[in-house]
């Protein structure tokens, strides 16, 4: 296990200590309790080191008790002179509620704390409040308002990051404070990933000095992979199977957790993962198209992001309508999901039963869920998708998603990867059926830089039956 340096320990205890704005809700099937893990511990440590310093300040001798309360006074005199007392949380240049400072205070606070560098502290003050941006070929053409958030404009590339911060820190906080002298869990983290979810762990794991390690299917691409390795992540790559399978990635994560006495952080079941979304992704869209949108469309990988923000923009609607103070107040908000071929979710949405004919026996071709599309499809309901609050959802084939990517190459410039390309066929599908004038908001997951060797490639394409569309293909759409 890689040696954890003093600064790390330090970055570790100052990420459980400050970060104020991070809460824990524990749900379950009926009802969510939401609890302030992050306050109570707080809490309870600030007693703890103010009892051990007032007696440490107590055994002193008069002169020194003199002395070290001047020098106390003067530099709290300092610090609350510069010091805005109170909306920013450590290291970060902006407010907690995701609105931005003002340059004044910003620059007041980042010389305060950095010495006079603008800059932010650590890589998961950089995860989150992501660009909205308008598809405006797409939305000229089909008369709504096509809007993409950009999750792939996250320090790991993806919107894995948000999952992968809340994730982790539930971990270290519940290992916090159920630990008597307050150090951090330094167990190894595992996990199993498609990859992504993967890399942003690393990058956060490398942060803090934790060890990780991951387990992947064998059918995601080398890009992926590298990267893990390249941070430092110890990588196993198993056999695609299914999840009854003891085999499946997800399962041999579990037991290789067991074995190495670490923590399986389990992005399919746990709800740390939807309230990641349901704390920043859903707030951040709301406020962005200030409370007007009518559609919601993603895919499903875990289900975390598709739960949490349909269910925070619900939430929203509903009070929007209670208010009902405008137009949009009256109109309804689909959620709708995207589901690739192969994949058991549209007919649980559709028709209650969670069932693809893909995966029939004897009938499956390429691997377990039929599609190229990488990091969304499921073959069973996980506790993040349980709770997502969906009215519909879109089946796209494997050449629509290859033909939607090229045709956002080539009129929007977007290179995306099959999961946002999934995303944006079926968003074309809904402005189709709503209508024009409305506004519909979906994900641009991820870019297409880790997909060079599989959907980016022509004979990769082939190998799977697909066409890879030329020029005047694209032009003719
Ligand atoms: C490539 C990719 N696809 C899909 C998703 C959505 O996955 P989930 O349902 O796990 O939130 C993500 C997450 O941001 C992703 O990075």
């Amino acid at each position: 296990m890689e040696e954890r340096s003093d600064t790390k320990r330090w970055r570790a205890l100052l990420l459980l200590h400050f970060r104020g704005t991070f809460r824990l809700r524990s749900w379950n099937r009926h009802h969510s309790v939401t609890v302030s893990l992050e306050e109570e511990g707080s809490q309870m440590r600030i007693k703890h080191y103010l009892e051990h310093w007032m007696q440490a300040f107590l055994n002193l001798d008069h002169r020194s008790q003199i002395l070290l309360g001047c020098t106390i006074g003067l530099v709290l005199y300092g610090t609350l002179r510069t010091w805005d007392d109170t909306t920013t949380h450590f290291g970060s240049t902006d407010n907690r509620d995701g609105s931005v400072v003002s340059p004044a205070r910003r620059e007041k606070m980042s010389k305060n704390r950095h010495k006079g560098v603008d800059c932010r502290t650590y890589y998961d003050d950089l995860i989150g409040k992501t660009p909205l941006i308008r598809l405006n070929q797409l939305s000229e053409m089909l008369g709504c308002d096509i809007l993409a958030k950009m999750e792939s404009k996250n320090p790991g590339g993806t919107g894995k990051d948000r999952a992968a911060k809340y994730m982790l820190l539930e971990h270290l906080l519940s290992s916090a404070n159920n630990n008597s002298n307050e150090s951090i869990d330094e167990s190894p983290i595992v996990e199993g990933t498609s990859g992504n979810t993967g890399i942003s762990l690393a990058h956060l794991c490398r942060e803090l000095g934790l060890d990780l390690h991951i387990v992947m299917p064998d059918d995601q691409s080398n890009e992926k992979k590298n990267r893990l390795e390249e941070l430092g992540a110890h990588v196993k790559v198993v056999p695609n199977a299914s999840i009854s399978n003891a085999h499946h990635y997800v399962n041999a994560a579990r037991t290789l957790a067991q074995t190495l006495e670490g923590t399986h952080i389990d992005q399919f079941e746990n709800l740390a993962n939807t309230n990641a979304h349901y704390s920043t992704t859903g707030p951040e869209i709301w406020k962005a198209c200030e409370g007007h949108l009518d559609a919601f469309v993603m895919s499903a990988g875990t289900g975390g992001t598709i739960s949490g923000v349909s269910q925070y923009l619900n939430e929203q609607k509903d009070q929007q309508r209670l208010q009902g103070e405008d137009i949009y107040a009256s109109r309804r908000l689909e959620v709708i999901l995207a589901d690739p071929q192969g994949s058991s979710l549209f007919h649980r949405v559709k028709d209650g039963v969670c069932f693809t004919i893909e995966q029939r026996e004897r009938k499956q071709k390429k691997h377990r869920y039929d599609t190229i599309v990488e990091g969304v499809g499921l073959d069973r309901v996980t506790a993040n998708f349980q709770n997502a609050q969906i009215d519909f959802a879109e089946r796209i084939t494997d050449q629509e998603v290859v033909d939607t990517a090229h045709w956002l190459l080539k009129h929007e410039g977007l290179f995306v990867s099959s999961s946002s390309a999934l995303n944006i066929a079926a968003s074309i599908r809904v402005a189709k059926r709503i209508g024009p004038g409305n506004r519909i908001v979906t994900i641009i997951c991820e870019s297409g830089q880790r997909h060079y060797s599989r959907f980016y490639n022509p004979e990769y394409l082939s190998e799977c039956g697909l066409q890879w569309p030329n020029e005047s293909d694209s032009e003719e759409d």
